[in-house]
């Protein structure tokens, strides 16, 4: 399934990419930007980006079931791209309350 129509990456992309991230160690997180230079790919429109991240959970997933990855370095992993997701949706609350109180 093709998940970026501008770089033209699907979801086997996005999987092998996280194999190869996630074996670099777990200094490196799997973002959809770590994703997208891992495949020497830029992001044109983002509009692909909730579904990237989708794909990025769903390899995730499937790497911790098939132990290919060090399901400690996975669990680290995903708890990070969690709070960077907590922190986004936080600033994007306040930008929204701060530019509806103008
Ligand atoms: S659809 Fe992925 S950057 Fe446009």
């Amino acid at each position: 399934m093709i998940v970026c129509s501008c770089a033209v990456i699907s979801d086997r992309d996005i999987e092998c990419a996280v194999i190869e991230i996630m074996s670099q160690g777990p200094a490196v997180l799997p973002t959809p930007g770590v994703v997208f230079r891992h495949l020497n790919k830029k992001m044109n429109c983002c509009t692909c980006a909730p579904v990237a991240v989708s794909a990025i959970y769903r390899a995730m997933d499937r790497l911790q079931d098939d132990t290919r990855v060090c399901p400690y370095a996975l669990a680290e992993a995903r708890a990070r791209l969690v709070r960077i997701e907590e922190r986004r949706a936080r600033r994007e609350d306040q930008y929204a309350t701060s530019a509806g109180a103008a």
